[in-house]
């Protein structure tokens, strides 16, 4: 099969990387990818949401599988143009995407089928949102409808948190149209665990658990981020939670979207928080969560293609997959700055000490090629992850490979993974 993967982040090479052990595989392309795919898949110059050149490609290079990485190109009808073109995607189209491209249908959708998910209210008006937060005595999360590269939430402990924050999302619109309406909701307590299941628009498989750190600084300090590491599984996510959220979560998600004439086909993320009253939904994303998939990938036995494929074409029943006993943790590191302002183009040594480590894979997320040198690009840089017997084993074999890797004020967590054993 001549397979295209599109995107060019820390997911898409671990994504990119695990295709290619596939025997199915002939040809893999990447779009745009980055210096660390190029090693594994041929990397296409282009912009991962520029919906018709991509679809130009995959028809001109005869791309059996097109399997998409990000939501933007997903929410911007990516899937939709190849499949008006008759051509096989992995990823769910406009209508269905819409799950992670507006909370406001999210949560609408939610209430609609009894998923358990925290109360809330929309406004799109902006003094009556003001009113709204001024007169409530507890905790409120405000979160901007549309996509914000996973910025435009805030948990807001004070009156004044959510009014700065209603402020920049509907006055200031720094996110643009994505904040002409927002939902209000009750902040919820407990743990936090991802949930990805590969779904055909009927049969919904589960992959491994994984948890994300989405907080820049150790003990969960600091600004959100799109995450500063992961590791699977979560041992929190025992078989009889896996068994209930499969149950009130994503059987019903799947149902309600077929219902409603926007059948899901792709991977389904359930962002949930186990709370004392049981899990919640906290959010969805139409597409692979990125680091976990950095930390699931490296343990899956099965062929990722084959089910890919399988999930495209509807064919899901009877699918099972299998996973390698051993944990992985994934440790990102990030430019200094980040999620704030940082320096790009600052080189980066120790990768092929780090890479020589049995049971070590390097995944290049924000890095680029200067005069032949790799050096720094982006916001999150590598995602280095290791396999262990435990998750003590692989977070202590990660850090190592951390240590040899080398640049300018690389910033990552200590404390990856040691909420799963300490
Ligand atoms: P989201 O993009 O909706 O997943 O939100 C980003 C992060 O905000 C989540 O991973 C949670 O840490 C936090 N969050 C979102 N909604 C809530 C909520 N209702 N209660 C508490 N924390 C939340
Ligand atoms: N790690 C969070 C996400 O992919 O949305």
């Amino acid at each position: 099969m001549r397979v295209l993967v599109v995107g060019g982040g820390g997911r898409e090479h671990a994504i990119v990387w695990k295709m290619r052990q596939s025997r199915l595989v002939s040809d893999l392309f990447c779009l745009p990818g980055n210096p660390g795919i190029a090693k594994e898949a041929r990397v296409v110059p282009g912009r991962p949401d520029d919906v018709k050149s991509i679809a130009d490609f995959a028809e001109r290079e005869r791309i059996d599988l097109t399997v998409v990485g990000p939501e933007a190109p997903l929410v911007a009808g990516l899937a939709n143009e190849l499949q008006d073109r008759g051509l096989l995607v992995f990823g769910p189209t406009r209508e269905s995407a819409e799950i992670e491209g507006s909370k406001v249908f999210s949560k609408e959708f939610m209430s609609r089928y009894g998923i358990p998910t925290a109360g809330f209210k929309v406004f799109d008006d902006y003094q009556e949102a003001l009113a709204f937060v001024r007169s409530a005595d507890r905790p409120l999360v405000v979160k901007a409808d549309g996509l914000a590269a996973g910025k435009g939430v805030v948990v807001a402990k004070t009156v004044d948190e959510a009014v700065r924050a209603l402020e920049d999302i509907m006055f200031h619109q720094v996110y643009g149209k994505a904040g002409s309406r927002v939902v209000i909701e009750e902040c919820l307590q407990g743990e936090e665990v991802s949930v990805l299941a590969i779904t055909d628009g009927k049969n919904v498989i589960q992959l491994a658990s994984a948890q994300d750190h989405k907080r820049a600084y150790d003990n969960d300090e600091g600004p959100n981020t799109g995450g500063m590491g992961a590791y699977s599984p979560a041992p929190i996510y025992t078989p009889e939670l896996a068994e209930k959220i499969q149950r009130e979560v994503l059987i019903p998600t799947v149902k309600g979207m077929a219902r409603e004439g926007r059948p899901y086909r792709g991977v389904l993320y359930a962002g949930l928080m186990i709370t004392r009253d049981g899990p919640m939904v906290l959010e969805f994303n139409c597409r692979f969560g990125d680091p976990e998939t950095q930390a699931i990938l490296p343990r899956m036995k099965s062929d990722l293609v084959d089910i890919m494929q399988a999930a495209a074409v509807g064919d899901l029943a009877n699918r099972t997959l299998e996973w390698r006993d051993e944990a992985a943790v994934c440790v990102v590191m990030a430019s200094g700055g980040y999620p704030g302002a940082y320096r790009p183009g600052l080189p980066i040594t120790g990768l092929e000490d780090a890479a020589r480590l049995k049971d070590v894979v390097v995944f290049h997320a924000g890095t680029g090629l200067r005069d032949g040198a790799m050096v720094t690009v982006g916001g999150r840089v590598l995602g280095v992850t290791a396999l262990g017997a435990g998750v003590r084993e692989a977070a202590g074999l990660a850090y190592h490979a951390v240590d040899l890797i080398k640049f300018e004020g690389a910033h990552f967590r200590r404390d990856i993974a040691r909420r799963a054993f300490a």
